[in-house]
C-alpha cells in the first residue's frame, strides 16, 4: 500500500527563506513512523526559494518554461535535502530508502516496488508539485494523497485574506475543479491546486485530504485516523476531497 504525502514548500522555509529546521526534524520523525503502516512517496515543494529563483529568472527575461524549470530544480533540491537528512537518521534500520530523486512519473513507477520511501520534486513545466503528487498517487494506486500545507484545509474563501473564512470538512472534486478553472496559472503562482492535478485526482479517484502541516504530530494523527477509517476525526481536523 502506498501513501503519497505532499510537503508544501511553505513548511520548509520561514518568510526570510531560512530553513525550518525544527519542523523538518519533526516531519522526518513522522515520516519514519508512518513507514510502519505504509510505503510512502514524499513530494516536496519549492517554497520561497523556488519563487525567488523565478523572480530572478523573470528579471533576466527567461520564458515561463524556463522559470518553471527553475522551480523544478529547486523542488528537487529540497527533496534531496530531506532524503539525505532522513538517510542520516535511519542508518541502523532496514528501511529501503530510494537514494535518488526520480524525475519523471515513468521513473517513479519503475522504482516503486524496490523501496519503502521515495522522495520527489517537480516533474515537468506547466504544473506545480501538487500535479506531481497527483501523478505519483495515480502511478502507485495510492490509498491516500495527503497534502500538508500551511492552513487547516480548504476554505470557502482565502483564509489568509478573510478572517471569517470557514474550513470545509469535505468538498466534491467537481466543485474544486469549477473553482480552479477560473484561475490564471504562471510559474511560481500555481495555487493550492492546479487544474491538471485536480483532473488526475478525479480520474484516479484517490482520496485526498488537505491539512495543516505546521504541526507534524497532528498531521500524523490525521493520516493515521484516515488509515484506521476514522473519517469523522479527519473531517474535523482537515478537508476531505470526495472523488
Ligand atoms: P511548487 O509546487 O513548490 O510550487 O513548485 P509552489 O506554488 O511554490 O508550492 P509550495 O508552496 O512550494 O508547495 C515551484 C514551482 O516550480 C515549477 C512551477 O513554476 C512551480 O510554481 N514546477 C514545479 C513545475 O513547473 N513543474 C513541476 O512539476 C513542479
Amino acid at each position: 500500500m502506498w501513501l503519497v504525502i505532499k510537503l508544501g514548500g511553505s513548511l520548509l522555509f520561514n518568510i526570510n527563506g531560512e530553513l525550518h529546521l525544527d519542523l523538518i526534524d519533526k516531519w522526518l520523525d513522522v515520516l519514519i513512523d508512518l513507514t510502519q503502516y505504509s510505503k510512502i512517496i514524499v513530494v516536496v515543494g519549492g517554497g520561497i526559494l523556488a519563487r525567488r529563483y523565478i523572480v530572478w529568472g523573470r528579471r533576466l527575461n527567461l520564458t515561463e518554461f524556463e522559470c518553471d524549470e527553475l522551480g523544478i530544480h529547486v523542488s528537487r533540491l529540497n527533496a534531496y535535502l530531506l532524503l539525505a537528512a532522513l538517510k542520516q537518521r535511519i542508518k541502523a534500520t532496514d528501511l529501503r530508502v530510494c537514494g535518488s530523486i526520480p524525475t519523471t512519473p515513468r521513473e517513479l513507477y519503475g522504482l516503486r516496488n524496490s523501496y519503502d520511501i521515495i522522495f520527489v520534486g517537480g516533474f515537468i513545466p506547466g504544473q506545480s508539485t501538487i500535479g506531481v503528487a497527483a501523478e505519483a498517487a495515480e502511478a502507485s494506486q495510492a490509498k491516500l494523497l495527503a497534502i500538508a500545507t500551511d492552513v487547516k484545509g480548504i476554505f470557502d474563501k482565502d483564509p489568509k485574506k478573510y478572517p471569517d473564512a470557514k474550513k470545509l470538512d469535505e468538498i466534491p472534486i467537481e466543485s474544486l475543479i469549477e473553482m480552479f478553472l477560473k484561475r490564471d496559472e504562471h510559474a511560481g503562482t500555481y495555487a493550492l491546486f492546479d487544474i491538471q492535478a485536480l483532473k488526475l485526482i478525479k480520474r484516479s479517484k484517490v482520496t485526498t485530504i488537505v491539512f495543516d502541516g505546521r504541526d507534524p504530530e497532528n498531521a500524523r494523527e490525521i493520516i493515521l485516523a484516515f488509515l484506521r477509517g476514522n473519517t469523522e476525526f479527519v473531517k474535523r481536523t482537515a478537508t476531505i476531497i470526495i472523488t
